[in-house]
């Protein structure tokens, strides 16, 4: 058999939507106050897309982004993959419209749905299709327009959510660095504790679906929170043990941005202090798919995110799923 390669990030990209939603912007909406936001969740704000704004212009800007950061055409690309829950249409696939939008013409292209885990099974799939060497340079992106489908008059779930996208590019990358591990799993015992209910082919479109609100996120706030605090922990271990490692040897945390207090307890259990956290739920809320995505870009943009260093990557979501990631970082767009 042929030696397998090893996968990494060879480049990044953002996009955040312009509007912000503040706290008391939420105060004027629905029956809430800045300061149960931010003790319960951590958030202060969120960003919004306007109405001519959907899922792909979002990952576009990331992707064009993620391209120019790691010195790539986008005919270089052989794969578009975009985890998302909102999706454009039903079909064609966003990854689709994307490849069209960036001119990607020698790229297959598809979407892959895990809820908040999106982009870390992204990661996975890419790591592996770098890794036989099936493919050169795999674009993985996640992107949300979430505030689309939350039911602004439900207090308990429009606060936490905002839209936004991160793409990253993975590619061969030198040996001793890149992607150590990734680990994904799931429970589908859990789906209904946080789903949208209609407008696929159980309850499809109709009237009476739009009247009764079922086309909005619905959720189980205790039991994802639970489950949540638990997974993360778990998850990040499971990771590290893929590939040797301990806890102690994690140099930087990029946490999916659900809840803050969430964040704290995987802190916790996994010993780090805090300045080695990337923490930009105070601005963004959960973005889904797009948390983990942006963090990186945000923390490699700033310098937190030093050669050799081993990074954890770390979210649940939907479905129930989770995903986690060790990577080897090297300094983007010089592999
Ligand atoms: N403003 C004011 N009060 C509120 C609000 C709000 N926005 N939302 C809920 N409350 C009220 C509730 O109605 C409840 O009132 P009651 O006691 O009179 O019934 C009270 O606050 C306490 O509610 P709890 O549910 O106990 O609040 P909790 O501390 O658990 O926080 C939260 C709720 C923030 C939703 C938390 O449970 C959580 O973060 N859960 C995880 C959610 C999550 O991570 N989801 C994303 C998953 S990722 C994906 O795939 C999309």
């Amino acid at each position: 058999m042929n030696k397998l390669r090893n996968a990494g990030i060879i480049g990044t990209g953002s996009c955040l939507p312009d509007k912000i939603v503040t706290n008391r912007d939420m105060e004027k909406i629905v029956d809430t106050t800045d300061e149960w936001i931010n003790t319960r969740t951590g958030i202060s704000e969120r960003r919004m897309t306007d109405e001519n704004t959907a899922t792909s212009d979002l990952a576009t800007v990331a992707a064009r982004r993620a391209l120019e950061n790691a010195g790539l055409s986008p005919e270089e690309i052989d794969l578009i993959l975009v985890a998302t829950v909102t999706p454009d249409v039903m079909f064609p696939s966003t990854a689709c419209i994307v490849q069209d939008n960036i001119g990607a013409i020698n790229a297959a292209a598809f979407d892959l749905e895990a809820a908040c885990s999106g982009f870390l099974y992204g990661l996975a799939v890419a790591e592996n299709f770098i890794k036989t060497g099936y493919y050169r340079n795999i674009m993985v992106i996640g992107a949300e327009a979430l505030t689309k489908i939350i039911d602004f008059t439900d207090r308990n779930t429009c606060v936490l959510f905002g839209d936004g996208a991160g793409a990253a590019i993975v590619s061969e990358v030198p040996e001793g660095y890149g992607i150590l591990s990734t680990y994904i799993g799931a429970d589908g015992k859990g789906g209904k504790l946080l789903t949208v209910p209609a407008g696929g082919s159980r309850i499809p479109s109709s009237v009476e679906s739009v009247q009764n609100r079922l086309h909005y996120v619905k959720m189980d706030g205790k039991e994802v929170f639970k489950f949540a605090v638990k997974i993360m922990g778990d998850a990040a271990e499971k990771a590290l043990e893929k590939c040797g490692l301990d806890k102690e040897d994690i140099d930087f945390l990029i946490p999916h941005q659900a809840n803050r207090r969430i964040i704290d307890a995987s802190v916790k259990r996994l010993k780090m202090p805090n300045e080695k956290v990337y923490i930009n739920l105070d601005k963004y809320g959960n973005m889904s798919s797009a948390s983990v995505a942006v963090a990186i870009d945000e923390a490699s943009r700033k310098g937190l995110l030093k050669d050799g260093d081993t990074i954890v990557l770390v979210g649940f979501g939907g479905g129930l799923t989770w995903g986690s990631a060790v990577l080897k970082w090297k300094s983007i767009g010089r592999n």
